[in-house]
């Protein structure tokens, strides 16, 4: 989510679960190709399983920027069909590629050629005045044929015209039976919802008709939720007891990167919602809001802050 994930914030998750897939933000294939590629696309090995998502519709920047980022490693190469910006408009890319399906399958077939990781698409359910029921099937139609290996559909249509990117994540209403139908008529497809879900039990609901759930900004907000991740949807343990001891695992973290100069905040600013309903969790908020962004500040600074958590496992682990 752009402005929001990046590299620390998908670190941090990893902690709270080892099945979910990561995603990074959109990176434009600009980006990748002149860009500077070690700040923009480096990620830590304990990411993995994590997807990279372009935005971009020039199928031969698209192969060639899916290349490089097979190479540095990626697990999957995702395309951005969803995103209603003016800028991203502009550069002919993003949801508004809803309405130029055969450019998006091609796009698709020329990664396919380029790589040998899963490309993906995440889309909309439609733009403007398509009729989803006829346009979102034609679409997949013709992505599934150029080999795209999932859809990952954010429920709700995109009005390109006079909304705001954040108003078209909340106004355009949730049609979750429309994505069901897609999957029911594309059996062999994995396909994967998105759009408003909150919760897990919201997830694991959602599982019932289609093959994965993707989380943005419950995942993003509540990290505390993905601790559950592991063992209510997989069946698995999860990585730690509490979030307080997923905490700590961070801080090996913070100290490697602090000696490379990146500030704590750049890291704590993705762990400000780890706990939720202990008490001292506004104290952590606040301490990481106040003395977390301070010049100097440090591991020490985040333990100080965890230490104002009455979580039982926080006190034990910080005594
Ligand atoms: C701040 C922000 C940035 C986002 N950036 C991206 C992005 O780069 N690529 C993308 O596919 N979706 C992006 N999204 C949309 C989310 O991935 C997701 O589709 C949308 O928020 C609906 O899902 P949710 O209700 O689970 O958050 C962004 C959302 C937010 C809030």
């Amino acid at each position: 989510m752009m402005d929001w994930t990046d590299r620390h914030c998908r670190f941090f998750h990893r902690l709270l679960t080892r099945r979910a897939r990561m995603y990074t933000e959109m990176i434009t294939t600009g980006a990748v190709l002149h860009g500077d590629r070690a700040r923009l696309l480096g990620f830590d090995p304990a990411e993995h399983p994590v997807a990279v998502q372009l935005g971009g519709s020039d199928p031969a920047a698209l192969a060639q920027s899916a290349r490089i980022c097979a190479d540095l490693g990626y697990d999957e190469i995702n395309l951005n069909v969803g995103c209603p910006s003016d800028r991203v408009q502009n550069g002919r890319f993003g949801a508004c590629l809803m309405a130029e399906p055969e450019l998006v399958a091609d796009g698709v077939a020329a990664m396919k050629a380029a790589v040998a990781i899963p490309v993906t698409v995440k889309c909309r359910i439609g733009i403007d005045d398509q009729d989803p029921e006829a346009s979102l099937d034609a679409f997949t139609r013709r992505v599934a044929a150029a080999g795209a290996d999932a859809l990952i559909v954010h429920a709700r249509k995109a009005w390109l015209d006079g909304l705001s990117p954040r108003e078209n994540r909340n106004i355009p209403p949730l049609d979750y039976d429309r994505v069901y139908r897609l999957k029911r008529a594309n059996p062999a497809l994995e396909i994967v919802i998105n759009g408003g879900i909150a919760t897990l039990a919201e997830a694991a609901a959602h599982l019932a008709h289609v093959d994965g759930v993707m989380m943005g900004r419950a995942a993003y907000q509540d990290p505390w939720r993905l601790l559950a991740v592991d063992p209510e949807l997989f069946g698995e343990t999860a990585p730690f007891a509490t979030p307080a001891q997923a905490a700590l695992a961070l801080v090996p973290y913070i100290e490697r990167a602090i000696a490379r100069g990146v500030r704590l905040n750049a890291i704590t600013r993705h762990a400000v919602g780890l706990f939720h309903a202990v008490p001292g969790a506004r104290a952590f908020r606040r301490h990481l809001a106040t003395a977390g962004v301070k010049p100097g500040a440090d591991a020490e600074t985040f333990l100080a802050a965890l230490a104002l958590v009455r979580e039982e496992a926080a006190c034990t682990a910080a005594a």
